[in-house]
């Protein structure tokens, strides 16, 4: 890491950030707010934070964002911060998914580089663009599958990368919840709402939502691309248009094979990211709610516990790490990781020179692109009966 030193830019000003969607009421933007404070590198200094022009000035108050930079439509705050010589440094979009590729384009025709959160738009479609409208402005793209922001996730990749596991032959994810267990989507629950309408959130439901990012975990950790998918959509709620729950068989390129099964229909799972991979010498095992531990097994030994910071934590793990073991970290500092290392790219690009190698492993367009097409070859498999479908890659 640079050492920084007084009289640069860098060490004069954080990064400003604005933000689009995250009003008072929503979910995420919060979470990414809290998450881009963490570390000290970013102000939040602009936002259209709402649908609801009322709310949108409301919340921009709460957080201190001053008045002409409160706006109350994203076009109009794309290209007036483009214009700014204090503008923002970068935009989160934290809007329902039909929400992202607009804001994505339009801040980055103005020179903005752009946090977005997943799944990373509403189509195929609209992602293959967005990654030539990222590939020709040149700006860092960064998407939030923040899940690749924990110490021991970024541990795991680095085993399976060294060799530790022998060759991968059957990876299991899953990302189960219960929320949508009663029919809170046609009681006016907003969240709910527009993850259960086609036009809000796309043609997935579970698998779109949350079913992408077991998806992104699995690909991220063992650097496999993912070939084709048997796919059984469902949903168990009379009147509900998308899937609440899917049953998924994997192919990858070069035969390691596996099942994703994602769910909101599963009393008793708040919130349950897992995966286990396994190879010819050995599997780890990782779980979002004990994310602070990696489990490891080199064949034919006892299974041993990794926690991080701990004895056998990597460099990759350490770089991401803030308490020493056992001083819980979780959801907040992994997505703060995320943000820090896009800190580093954008001062990096700034700079013009190299970013620190910790920072260089976030997902982006080309990982959303890839999101987009498992979500379709789901839909597409599932509607065919489960036929094996191919990702258009
Ligand atoms: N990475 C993760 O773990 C994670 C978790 C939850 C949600 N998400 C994603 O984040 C996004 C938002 O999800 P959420 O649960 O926070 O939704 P939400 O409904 O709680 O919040 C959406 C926000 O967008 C605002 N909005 C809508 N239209 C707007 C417009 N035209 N201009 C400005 N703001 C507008 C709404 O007013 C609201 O503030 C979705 O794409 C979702 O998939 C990601």
């Amino acid at each position: 890491m640079a050492i920084e030193s007084f009289g640069t830019e860098r060490a004069a000003r954080k990064l400003r950030l604005g933000m689009v969607g995250g009003g008072r009421g929503a979910f995420i933007g919060a979470v990414h707010r809290m998450a881009a404070r963490l570390d000290d590198k970013w102000d939040i200094v602009a936002g259209a934070l709402s649908a609801d022009a009322k709310n949108a000035r409301a919340s921009a108050a709460d957080l201190g964002i001053v008045e002409d930079r409160a706006y109350t439509s994203w076009e109009e705050m794309a290209e007036k911060e483009g214009a700014r010589e204090d503008g923002i440094d970068a935009v989160s979009i934290v809007t329902p998914n039909h929400l992202h590729f607009g804001p994505a384009k339009a801040f980055l025709e103005n020179g903005i580089n752009v946090i977005c959160d997943k799944p990373m738009t509403l189509n195929l479609g609209e992602a293959r663009e967005l990654e030539q409208i990222v590939d020709k402005s040149g700006l860092v793209f960064v998407l939030t599958q923040n899940n690749t922001g924990y110490p021991l996730v970024r541990q795991a990749r680095a085993m399976v990368a060294d060799g530790t596991l022998g060759d991968i032959q059957v990876i299991r994810t899953s990302y189960v919840q219960d929320w949508l267990t009663t029919a809170l989507d046609q009681e006016g629950q907003k969240q709910a709402a527009w993850r259960t309408d086609p036009k809000l959130a796309g043609g997935g439901g579970s698998i779109g939502d949350i079913g992408v990012h077991a998806f992104n975990l699995a690909a991220f950790i063992s650097g496999l691309e993912l070939d084709e998918v048997c796919a059984d959509l469902r949903s168990y709620v009379d009147g509900r248009q998308l899937d609440d729950n899917a049953n998924v068989l994997l192919r990858y390129k070069g035969g390691a094979s596996g099942n994703l099964w994602t769910s909101q229909v599963a009393p008793g799972n708040y919130n349950r990211l897992s995966i286990g991979i396994y190879g010819t010498k050995g599997g780890l095992e990782w779980v979002g709610e004990d994310n602070d531990n990696l489990y490891y097994t080199p064949f034919g030994e006892p299974t041993r516990c990794i926690t991080r910071g701990g004895p056998g934590a990597m460099d990759v793990a350490n770089a991401g790490t803030r308490m020493p073991p056992r001083h819980p970290e979780g959801y907040i500092e992994g997505f703060g990781n995320i943000y820090a290392n896009a800190a580093e790219m954008i001062w990096a690009r700034k700079d013009n020179r190299k970013p620190d190698p910790f920072a260089t492993d976030l997902p982006t367009v080309g990982d959303g692109v890839r999101g987009l097409e498992f979500i379709e070859a789901c839909v597409t498999s599932s509607k065919n009966g489960g036929v094996w479908t191919k990702l258009e890659g």
